[in-house]
């Protein structure tokens, strides 16, 4: 029998349905594949969930207001964003909508529990309700903002009613010591400390049902025993994450209790809303007797060429604006400008075209495009296209005479570099940036992974220059050991290549595919379907020269360049205007 495979559980919010969606629905996904390719890439058994919140008031609203039913309005939208991850190349594992059963029964399933523990009870509530956002804004906030949505910036209505409320401060004080110990880490930690901060001023109870009042659209979860209430939009929205893996084949993802194997979960979201993520979700989990979040990760906003996105400036950089960028540079490039550029930390990050394009050029087409297609050309036109023998990755040491052969024919050649000192040790390198990444990965700084792997192609373009191959391929004759240094070199400058587009995968998976079927390098992953399974897991897929290694023997086609050069004069791509 083998062994179970590590496991890990990877969300993103679940989106409203009020409107299509828009780039920041993207990013945040985009976040989460990226984590969730790179978890499979290491060898652990990953779920991956992301999906849509439908019940809200402004669902019902928005669908008013098109003539139609919120079902239907739901169902629209719902598909939209489908689509939209469906283009982005998205390899989530399940789609939640909260009008399906399984959601709805489960999470009125465990409302009921918190009732029954005395978790839950009824009660009275005025305060400052936010009907942008769907939620009461606590009285200093609303102070503060002059009585204005903090977030939409329009008018806060006092409201008082009859509300069932979960009693949050019976859990304070484990919250703040699981908080502060990382138990449930909180990442960026600059958001940790302002979850921490707020925490320790104290938690109120919070509201955890509507009334249901004469006009309104019938729409949302009755709360268990009582229909005159709705369960409130957020509660039943944050049960997803559990609705949909609590069944026998998928509880490995949430064990229950205190199980050895902990599978940890991630949850993935901006910052708008972690303080449901961080504080209230963890503390349901608490009163349900199930395990918290290991992680819970915020990052900042997307906006757009320097301006905040919103409705009212019309500015959301729309799925179509993406499809028209794939359409020109490739959707694994979109993918990289998002997944390296995008509001990781806690800063907001700009899409700008000026930037989209620098970027392109500099990691993309003059980065691991040209150096994959250099190095294919030059095994191709100097071996016919089959790498004659492996090596160590050594250059420039005492026990390794490449190098010392290749800069005699660039000293022939009258040629010879500034600093004839230099070494290289890529095996080494290449050993360094995997175990980096992978720590990296484990703490959710997936862009800086990701740049390792441009590092590592960085480095063999560097090396590539310094050795210049290419003058030596012209001395071969002068030189006694002339070939085996030239094909000792390629060596080196392709399997770094092999190893750095492991590192690039996450956020490229289309173009390195297509890259291990120029190269032949079936034996790291089914090339048509690489998130079917990796052969083995990436320290041994990653080893330099190893079992998974380029080979001796091995042939390397020159396939279609992967990026082409983009030109910064030509206007940004566009789309037609959507419609509603
Ligand atoms: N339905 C709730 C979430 C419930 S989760 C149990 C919700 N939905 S939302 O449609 O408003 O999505 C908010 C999320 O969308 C943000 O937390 C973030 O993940 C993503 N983004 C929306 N706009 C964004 C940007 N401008 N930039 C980056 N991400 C953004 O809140």
């Amino acid at each position: 029998m083998t062994e179970p495979r590590p496991r890990r559980y990877i969300t993103t919010p679940i989106y409203y349905v009020n409107d299509r969606p828009h780039i920041g629905h993207c990013y945040t996904t985009l976040v989460a594949d990226v984590a969730a390719r790179a978890q499979r890439l290491m060898g652990r058994e990953v779920f991956f969930l992301t999906g849509t919140d439908e019940h809200a008031e402004k669902v019902a609203k928005a669908a008013a207001d098109h003539g139609m039913t919120p079902m239907q309005w739901a169902t629209r939208n719902a598909e939209r964003f489908r689509e939209a991850f469906a283009f982005m190349g998205f390899s989530h594992d399940d789609f939640i909508r909260t009008t399906e059963a399984r959601h709805i029964d489960r999470a009125t399933a465990y409302i009921q529990r918190l009732m029954d523990s005395g978790d839950i009870t009824l009660g009275d509530y005025e305060g400052w309700f936010d009907p942008s956002q769907e939620e009461y804004v606590p009285e200093n906030v609303a102070k503060e903002h002059d009585f204005k949505s903090p977030v939409t910036g329009r008018p806060l209505e006092r409201r008082t009613e009859q509300n069932y409320f979960f009693r949050l401060s019976h859990y304070q004080a484990w919250l703040e010591a699981e908080i502060a110990s990382d138990r449930i880490r909180v990442l960026p930690e600059q958001r940790k400390n302002e979850v921490l901060g707020r925490i320790r001023q104290g938690l109120n109870d919070v509201p955890v049902s509507r009334r249901i009042k004469e006009g309104d659209a019938d729409w949302g979860i009755r709360m268990p025993g009582d229909d005159a209430h709705r369960i409130y939009v957020w509660i039943e929205a944050l049960c997803n994450y559990l609705t949909v893996v609590d069944t026998d084949d998928r509880r490995t993802f949430w064990p229950r209790g205190d199980a050895s194997d902990p599978a940890p979960i991630t949850h993935f979201m901006a910052k708008d809303i972690l303080w449901f993520h961080a504080v209230i979700w963890p503390a349901m989990l608490r009163a349900l007797g199930e395990r918290p979040p290991a992680t819970v990760y915020a990052h900042a906003y997307f906006i757009a060429e320097g301006r905040k996105m919103s409705k009212s400036l019309g500015n959301f950089i729309e799925i179509d604006t993406l499809r028209a960028y794939a359409d020109r540079y490739s959707l694994d490039a979109v993918r990289w400008y998002l997944a390296t550029q995008g509001p990781l930390g806690a800063t907001d990050a700009d899409f700008a075209y000026g930037r989209f394009v620098e970027v392109y050029n500099a990691d993309l087409a003059n980065g691991i495009g040209n150096a994959t297609s250099r190095v294919a050309n030059m095994i191709e036109k100097y071996f016919d296209g089959t790498l004659p023998r492996t090596c160590d990755g050594r250059f420039g040491f005492p026990d390794g005479r490449a190098m010392g052969v290749a800069l005699a024919a660039r000293a022939a050649a009258g040629k010879a570099p500034d600093d004839p000192t230099r070494t290289f040790d890529f095996a080494a390198e290449a050993r360094d940036a995997i175990g980096r990444a992978a720590r990296l990965h484990e703490s959710c700084a997936l862009d800086e992974a990701l740049r390792l792997g441009i590092a590592l192609v960085n480095r063999v373009d560097e090396f590539i220059s310094y050795t210049a191959p290419f003058t030596l391929a012209k001395r071969l004759a002068e030189h006694e050991h002339g070939e085996k240094a030239l094909a000792t070199i390629l060596y080196s400058c392709a399997e770094a290549l092999r190893i750095a587009s492991l590192l690039l995968y996450p956020a490229m998976p289309a173009k390195m595919a297509a890259l291990w079927r120029d190269w032949n390098c079936e034996h790291l992953a089914d090339p048509a379907d690489p998130d079917s399974g990796f052969r083995a897991p990436l320290g041994e897929l990653a080893a330099w020269g190893g079992a998974y290694g380029l080979k001796a023997g091995q042939s390397i086609r020159k396939g279609e360049a992967l990026f082409m050069r983009a030109d910064a004069a030509e206007p940004a791509p566009t789309h037609e205007a959507p419609g509603a």
